[in-house]
């Protein structure tokens, strides 16, 4: 006999699932299955119970069992039965189990927890993303997507993503692209793991080291090395990385590729000097090695013309790779890569044994946003947005902490403010208590680095909604340590 049931009738409106197992038999297993169903709130008040015909037919039991278990429960104040309106749950049935404390869990911390306000970088304004035009949008390509669009897809993407990118990038940042080397990923970790395996595959040379600016993201650091791959640091001044002494690290000539955010460098924020990105290019062309472009937040900037992207000085030497994760938000989970050549088999064939691809959906209505020029207007009114809020923080600190140097401002959703030596991790920790979420330089800075630290926080001014900013700002100038 089939011992559970499920239903999602019409007058159950949804799934329930009764467990018949246990000791006592049939009727006694429904009337507790039913009790505890009203008792853990799976059935809500008010809800109506199918008829006892159906009920019976739907778990292969006699209709008398259903009929006398309901009898049973309306005796007991569980249910009710009215003619006309069938048998429900009582209005008043006894006590339900109690809500309990909040579950403490391993997950998120909860609100209460939370800072207050949040300037560490990491987001964009996540309250912005645009829900009206995206919906637009993905009303649009599904519409139109053929079937074939629901199947399993290939592991470089869907072409209709890959034509309006190539188009974007080329206009929109001056990238050599073509829709053949192009590989869609999910989020530029993705891509940077794929690339450092594909460059430490024996057919690249074997492992081997990449090239990692002085101060970056950890995380990336560690998609590298858990690819087998050593790093080497670059040191980071005030024109960029330190490409120009590529050569000379280079000296075993193992390393594969640099790693380098040449628009905006992250998290100290400033665009990589011409020489220097002269220099990566020549010394990639030199080696048969790369240059990796994480172009983050290259549509971020304020005060003159994006700086292009590097890519389009050597196609054959420089990976670009883009992201939706600032533009628009990170949980689309959509980036880019234009690869060179050589490397599109090796990073598919690398893809195929994997991660294979990310949501057809979602860069179908990626493919369409771009193509009806809403990205292109949501980065208009984005940049217009954080344009105001960098003028907010720059004022504030001018008004109330003019001894803070701030840099890092020409671009992107983050500045940096200069601290006196030996006071970043005091400033953090205080920040902190005050519930205020800040990152100090030191975070970024990798432990291998030659050189002394800088003290200094990053503030990424993008972060909170509109609403939040000013109060945000508030807290950032009485955190800051006072002027001499
Ligand atoms: C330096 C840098 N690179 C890349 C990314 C994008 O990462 P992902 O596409 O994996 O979200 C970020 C975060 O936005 C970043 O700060």
């Amino acid at each position: 006999m089939e011992n559970s049931w499920a239903t999602s009738g019409a007058a159950f409106g949804r799934d329930l699932h009764l467990d018949l197992t246990g000791p006592g038999g049939v009727r006694a297993a429904l009337l507790r299955a039913l009790r505890d169903a009203v008792r853990s709130g799976r059935l809500a008040t008010g809800t109506r119970l199918p008829s006892s015909r159906s009920l019976a037919a739907d778990l292969g039991i006699a209709r008398n069992t259903v009929a006398d278990a309901y009898a049973e429960l309306v005796a007991e104040g569980w249910l009710s039965a009215r003619q006309g309106s069938g048998t429900r749950v009582a209005e008043r049935a006894p006590a339900r189990d109690a809500p309990g404390p909040a579950r403490r869990t391993t997950g998120p911390a909860r609100p209460a927890d939370r800072p207050h306000f949040d300037l560490s970088p990491g987001s964009p304004d996540v309250s912005s993303f645009p829900r009206t035009a995206w919906l637009a949008a993905a009303r649009r390509a599904l519409t139109a997507a053929p079937s074939e669009a629901f199947d399993y897809g290939t592991p470089n993407g869907r072409p209709e993503l890959r034509t309006v990118l190539a188009d974007y990038l080329a206009r929109a940042r001056g990238v050599r692209a073509d829709p053949e080397r192009i590989v869609v990923c999910a989020g530029f970790m993705q891509g940077l793991g794929l690339l450092s395996r594909a460059l430490g595959a024996a057919d690249s040379g074997g492992a081997g080291r990449i090239a990692v600016e002085s101060y970056g993201l950890h995380f990336h650091r560690d998609v590298i090395t858990r690819a087998g791959l050593g790093t080497v640091p670059l040191l980071v001044d005030e024109h960029g990385a330190g490409t120009q002494e590529l050569p000379a690290l280079d000296d075993a000539g193992d390393i594969r590729a640099a790693l380098l955010t040449p628009a905006h460098q992250f998290p100290t924020g400033v665009p990589l000097h011409p020489d220097r990105r002269a220099a990566a290019v020549n010394w990639a062309r030199s080696a048969g090695s790369y240059v990796l472009e994480d172009d983050y937040d290259g549509e971020f900037r304020y005060d003159r013309q994006p700086v292009g992207a590097l890519q389009g000085l050597d196609p054959d030497h420089v990976v670009y790779l883009g992201t939706a994760s600032k533009s628009l938000a990170p949980a689309l989970r959509l980036a880019w890569m234009v690869l060179p050549d050589r490397l599109v088999d090796p990073v598919l064939a690398l893809k195929r044994t994997g991660e294979w691809q990310s949501g057809s959906l979602e860069q179908l209505t990626l493919a369409e946003f771009l193509a009806s020029g809403a990205y292109d207007r949501h980065l208009r009114g984005m940049r217009l947005r954080y344009r105001r809020r960098r003028d907010q923080l720059v004022a504030a600190l001018a008004d109330r902490a003019p001894h803070i140097r701030v840099s890092g401002i020409a671009a992107g959703l983050h500045a940096v403010l200069e601290l006196p030596p030996g006071t970043e991790q005091s400033i953090v920790q205080a920040a902190r208590w005050q519930g205020l979420a800040l990152a100090g330089l030191s975070f970024f800075r990798d432990p291998s680095a030659p050189g002394a630290p800088r003290d200094g926080l990053v503030v990424a001014y993008g972060t909170p909604p509109d609403h939040a900013f000013t109060s945000a700002l508030e807290a950032l100038v009485r955190a800051l340590p006072p002027g001499e």
